[in-house]
């Protein structure tokens, strides 16, 4: 990407770029999948490259493994990690309590696994992102193909008995077929519009049988990095209790904004 950025793209470099100052030399690091993560991706990239930071990446997904390598991280998997010291990823929602959606881009399950194998997980969004309540933004659910339709039908059945306010689900598509995940499986879209009690909601969705895993992050983030379009930035810890702030220039270079696609 070249030229100017917009204002959105601003606030995920500058939430991105605060993020990475948490990463230390010799840190076992979860890379996250998404636009915001693929800002961050880049500027750990370039602190290896150009400043000699030593880390290993465990990435979210192929696309997040592919620019990883790109940019010179060294990538291992999760089982050579086997634990990480923290986890940087965007998500698509975030409450006061830093419970999450995640899974827009359809990588929720490996998300999910490497932050939960995390001392600390850290997401890095813009402050449209934050809601009073989840659920406005659809939640994904990570279901084999095998009789997906059933499962479908037991989901259904299932929200009649939630405290949510839609109860649409509808198969994630790419073109004319299915999506299919980095594991081979599908995405069922929950546009429940108003999610009033997340941490049940979590809970059984798993118990059903089909379900590989939901995009409700309860109780996995600490740390929130909220950034702004004029470079103000907002880190909010919830085991701390704290919220700092900062301000962040912008360097567009060439060498950082090329070729973002993700
Ligand atoms: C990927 O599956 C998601 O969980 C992303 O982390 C989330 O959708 C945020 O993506 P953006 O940073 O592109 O908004």
């Amino acid at each position: 990407m070249t030229g100017e950025l917009s204002p959105i793209d601003k606030a995920k470099f500058v939430a991105a770029k605060r993020a990475v100052d948490y990463v230390e030399d010799g840190m076992r690091v979860g890379l996250g999948t998404g636009s915001t993560a693929a800002w961050m991706v880049r500027c750990l990239g370039d602190l290896v490259r150009n400043n000699g930071l030593k880390i290993r990446g465990v990435p979210t997904s192929t696309r997040t493994a592919d620019l990883a390598r790109e940019v010179g991280i060294d990538v291992i998997s999760l089982d050579e990690a086997k634990w990480l010291d923290l986890t940087i990823d965007g998500a698509d929602e975030f409450d006061s309590e830093l419970n999450l959606i995640k899974g827009g881009g359809g990588a929720l399950l490996q998300e999910k696994i490497v932050a939960t194998a995390s001392d600390q997980m850290i997401v890095i969004t813009d402050a449209a992102k934050e809601v009073g309540t989840l659920g406005a933004f659809p939640l994904p659910v990570e279901v084999i193909p095998f009789g997906w339709q059933t499962t479908r039908a037991l989901i259904e059945e299932l929200l009649v008995s939630l405290d949510v306010m839609g109860r649409d689900v509808t198969l994630r598509m790419n073109g004319d077929h299915a999506f299919v995940t980095d594991e081979g499986n599908h995405i069922l879209d929950l546009h429940l519009d108003r999610i009033g009690n997340a941490r049940q909601v979590a809970m059984v969705l798993n118990q059903i049988p089909g379900i590989v895993e939901n995009g409700l992050f309860i109780d996995i983030c600490d740390i929130v990095v909220i950034g702004h379009g004029d470079g103000r930035v907002e880190m909010r810890d919830i085991n701390e209790g704290t919220v700092n702030h900062d301000r962040l220039e912008f360097a567009e270079t060439d060498n950082l904004f090329k070729d973002m696609t993700d």
